[in-house]
């Protein structure tokens, strides 16, 4: 009788206590592991210099912009962005139309604002069709996210000095419409 007493007396604290360390541990565990995942995402998701209007992209939000570009854009802008006739990218063809433009450095593409670039994805090209072949609209196909993205990516075949004009075009636009 005694001895079963003794036992409960000291058992069931010691339990106790074992259940509290080993709650305390699983807590540490988990907190210490879930910082570790937070800091490996944080390297994979390093925001890059791209911009578009107030937005910064990262390097994994570029790959998809890129997804996208070969997948849909690259059929008539060609994969590097070196336009519908490589040889000529920049001249009418044979039926006296221009083709799709590059969108690499040696294209204008750097020559229009975000809002401008944004409204050629999404509403299509407006230039007058028998003089350059017709960019479809894309709005209802794509995103708002996925054509953001997607310019992002063009963005990045652009030379920096390219980018800096771009932008201060960009910033430009926005100020003139704000005032
Ligand atoms: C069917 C061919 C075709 C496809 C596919 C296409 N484009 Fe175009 N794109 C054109 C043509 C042609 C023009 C020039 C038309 C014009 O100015 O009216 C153009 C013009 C543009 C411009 C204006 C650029 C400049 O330098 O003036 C942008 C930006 C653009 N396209 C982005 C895209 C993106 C992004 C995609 C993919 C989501 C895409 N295009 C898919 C044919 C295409």
């Amino acid at each position: 009788m005694d001895n079963k007493w003794r036992l409960s007396c000291c058992a069931l604290p010691l339990f106790f206590i074992m259940c509290i360390c080993s709650t305390l541990f699983l807590l540490a565990t988990t907190r210490s592991n879930a910082g570790r995942q937070e800091s490996a995402g944080a390297g994979d998701q390093q925001t890059t210099q791209i911009q578009i209007l107030d937005r910064r992209f990262t390097d994994s939000e570029l790959e998809q912009g890129q997804t996208i570009y070969t997948q849909i854009c690259a059929a008539c802008h060609g994969i590097d962005g070196q336009g519908q006739f490589p040889e000529a990218p920049l001249e009418p063809d044979s039926t006296g139309r221009f083709g799709a433009p590059p969108h690499n450095e040696t294209g204008h593409s750097w020559h229009h604002s975000d809002v401008s670039l944004i409204r050629y994805v999404t509403e299509g090209g407006f230039s007058d069709s028998t003089r350059y072949y017709t960019m479809p609209p894309f709005g209802e196909a794509l995103t708002d996210e996925q054509i953001q993205v997607v310019l992002a990516y063009i963005k990045t075949m652009w030379t920096d000095e390219q980018r800096a004009m771009q932008r201060q075009l960009t910033e430009e636009e926005e100020s003139m419409f704000s005032n």
